[in-house]
């Protein structure tokens, strides 16, 4: 079932979604998190440090796997998720960096990457809440449109909007690597429990054909609807095309 909630501002969401994650650490205090990157999940992870700091909670056994990475960027580049998950999350949030995982974009070994990355969600127990964000063009992860609902984490090229989109983060646009390593479709809708967050105008339509679009490999946004358990957090702008 699909639940959408509207909420005041990013922040507000960004509490909503916490609170999330600590519930499913106080039935499994070695709870499995899968992590999103991009500017969307920041307010999760600044309300999660804030929480797990005054509730003094133990997260020593709490495991983490991001979703993607970039192909080809040095691992300490600030804009690899590598080093994003270092300096949002696991510093942050006072994680064991052992069990903090992200694919390995290196390009030497990003074709077994996947396999390898697979193995190890399983051998952890699989995620148990998802944060997700979302693409302009409906990508989950770097599940751009046309992946399967199938699809396990692999190497993906990259397309033209989303290296666009995510230019900003980069000093030119040609700095924006070319293919990533990212969780399938399939591999998403493993995890128990989805927060799939969009906040401001422009994620809008995106939001409105994932949550009331057809099923379609075109919207790869849309397989929320397949998952028994996915809460959509949005803001008013986010959630005005419903
Ligand atoms: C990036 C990430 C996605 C993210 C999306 C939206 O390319 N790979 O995981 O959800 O694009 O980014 P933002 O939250 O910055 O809008």
């Amino acid at each position: 079932m699909t639940e959408v909630v509207i909420v005041s501002d990013a922040a507000a969401g960004g509490e909503l979604a916490a609170r999330a994650v600590l519930a499913a650490l106080d039935t499994r205090p070695d709870a499995v998190l899968g992590l999103a990157t991009g500017s969307t999940p920041l307010p999760v992870y600044r309300a999660l440090a804030e929480l797990i700091g005054r509730e003094r909670r133990d997260v020593s056994r709490v495991g983490a796997f991001a979703l993607d990475e970039y192909v080809g960027l040095p691992a300490d580049h600030p804009q690899s998720y590598r080093s994003y998950v270092a300096r949002e999350v696991t510093g942050p949030l006072g994680l064991d960096p052992r069990l903090v995982h992200v694919p390995d974009g290196d390009p030497e070994r990003a074709r077994t990457a996947g396999e390898e990355y697979e193995r190890a969600i399983e051998a952890a127990g699989g995620v148990d809440v998802q944060l997700l964000g979302i693409g302009t063009d409906g990508h989950l992860g770097f599940n751009e449109p046309g992946s399967s609902f199938a699809s396990r984490t692999r190497v993906k090229t990259l397309t033209e909007r989303t290296r666009r989109d995510n230019a900003r983060f980069f000093t030119t646009p040609d700095e924006v690597p070319l293919h990533c390593v990212t969780q399938g479709l399939g591999t998403i809708l493993r995890a128990r429990h989805l927060l799939l967050l969009a906040f401001g105008a422009s994620k809008a339509p995106a939001i409105a054909a994932a949550v009331e679009g057809p099923l379609t490999a075109s919207h790869p946004a849309s397989a929320v609807q397949l998952h028994p358990h996915a809460t959509v957090i949005v803001d008013e702008p986010a959630a005005s095309r419903l």
